[in-house]
């Protein structure tokens, strides 16, 4: 992973970001060369550049304007200085570097003071700290407004999807609570959707290996119902992205998501997301709406970002009539506990069907499980994939193909092995079914 390239930290070493992150430079003198700045320019007029332009031609004007007022700074000090007194009148503030950390998947603030990231599944404080409130509310003013909207007393709660730009490089939902409501002062949550890697990265990390890789690209064109498995954080959405690569471009497809994450390259997709409830708890659109409504698209795929209530019985309902081939995610820790869970969360649904019935669905709906894992040094991996064997109303039953064996020892010195089981007979038929022929160097190791 690299840190997006397309903006101007390159000329400022690491010690320099750290200073701003830190909040090291002197916040009297960023407000004085602010309050200057913006005497000697019209931001108006120049916000007719482009960003880059923008930061370029400020840049020049605050090392003027430095040199002008005689501060006596060693030059890390004043490019620190410059940059922070840039990014506060123009960019995001000390938030821009923690937009541009790869590592981190949310920031939550908590009033101006008071910063936390989640980076790698950990939620840590950082010592990013805003000058002011009324900082904090313009920060929050130039991120809502890019997408047209306003957060102020009147309306003191937003929720807005924001596309990714030369400031967001990932793209990100974000979330605003104002006083009076927000006790702590304004509070805002990003989160950052990840950045999509392809499955040659994916092989490269080695989180799955070519041939299960090539295995489950004939599952998905051959139209198995498939559910990715796993706990918060261990790359479900990235891997659905993946799986979602192998549909064919032919197919008209419908992503469903509570912030759309999933980047489909293939042209013929529709994207739906939710909607939360307004100020006045009206006009929610869940999940559960939004796969309803798909069925009325005349989709050939519905791919669900995450499964996690009701709206599991109207997926597997939908994967047993006519849209075979769907994919979903489900909050899990290994295949036998995923199909547990979207019996459970079947049953969470408002439409009352027995148990038994329920257990016939998920038997008939899914083929395929894909455990994911993420490990103690933050790498994520396919540690199982299953093939349910299971039928009607019986107990489930399902046999791995594939298993991640992190004790076998290879012959490299290394530890750790991709291991292959036989593949089951009814997965075999499936595929010729469909006309495809079954991996002829499926080569068991197990
Ligand atoms: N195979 C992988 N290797 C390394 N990092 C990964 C991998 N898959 C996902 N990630 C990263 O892990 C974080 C969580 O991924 P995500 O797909 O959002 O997980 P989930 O949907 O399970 O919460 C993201 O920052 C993502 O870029
Ligand atoms: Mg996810």
């Amino acid at each position: 992973m690299t840190v997006v390239s397309n903006r101007n930290y390159s000329s400022f070493g690491s010690a320099e970001l750290e200073a701003k992150t830190h909040g090291n430079t002197d916040d009297a003198l960023v407000i004085r060369f602010r309050k200057l700045l913006l005497e000697e320019v019209d931001l108006a007029e120049l916000s007719k550049l482009d960003a880059n332009q923008r930061r370029a031609r400020l840049e020049r004007v605050i090392a003027h304007l430095v040199t002008r007022e005689g501060v006596v700074l060693s030059t890390s000090e004043r490019n620190g200085l410059i940059r922070r007194v840039v990014d506060e009148s123009v960019g995001l503030g000390v938030l821009e570097p923690l937009l541009a950390d790869p590592s981190i998947s949310e920031i939550m603030i908590n009033g101006p003071e008071t910063v936390y990231v989640e980076r790698r599944g950990r939620v840590e404080r950082v010592n990013a700290t805003f000058s002011s409130n009324d900082q904090l509310l313009q920060t929050i003013d130039r991120i809502v407004s890019t997408v047209n909207r306003r957060v102020d007393e009147s309306s003191p709660m937003a929720d807005a999807r924001l596309p990714a730009d030369s400031r967001m490089p990932r793209g990100a939902r974000v979330n605003v609570v104002l006083p009076p409501l927000a006790l702590n002062g304004p509070t805002v949550t990003i989160r950052l959707f990840p950045k999509a890697f392809s499955l040659e990265q994916l092989i490269g990390f080695k989180s799955i290996d070519r041939d299960t890789a090539g295995l489950l690209a004939l599952c998905v064109e051959a139209r198995l119902n498939m559910i990715v498995s796993g706990g918060t954080g261990s790359g479900k959405t990235t891997f659905l992205n993946v799986l979602s690569s192998f549909i064919p471009g032919a197919e008209r497809i419908v992503t469903i998501e509570d912030a759309a994450e999933l980047s489909l390259d293939q042209e013929h997709t529709i994207r739906l997301e939710t909607r939360p409830a307004n100020v006045e708890g009206k006009g929610q659109i869940t999940i559960r709406d939004l796969v309803r409504n798909s069925l009325r698209m005349r989709p050939d795929r519905i791919i669900v970002g995450e499964c996690r209530g009701g709206e599991a019985l109207d997926m597997l309902q939908a994967m047993n009539t006519g849209h075979e081939g769907s994919l979903t995610t489900v909050h899990a820790n290994s295949p036998d506990d995923a199909l547990s869970r979207l019996e459970t969360l079947a049953s969470m649904s408002d439409v009352v069907i027995p148990f038994t019935a329920i257990r016939d669905q998920v038997n008939s709906a899914i083929d395929i499980i894909v455990q994911l894992n993420r490990t103690l040094d933050g790498s994520r991996r396919v540690t199982q994939v299953a093939f349910v064997l299971s039928r009607r109303q019986e107990e489930f039953e399902i046999v791995p193909i594939m298993r991640w064996d992190p004790e076998r020892r290879n012959e490299d010195g290394t530890t750790g092995a991709f291991l292959r089981y036989p593949l089951p007979e009814k997965l075999i038929h499936r595929l010729r079914l469909v006309q495809m022929q079954p991996p002829t160097d499926w080569t068991v190791t197990a």
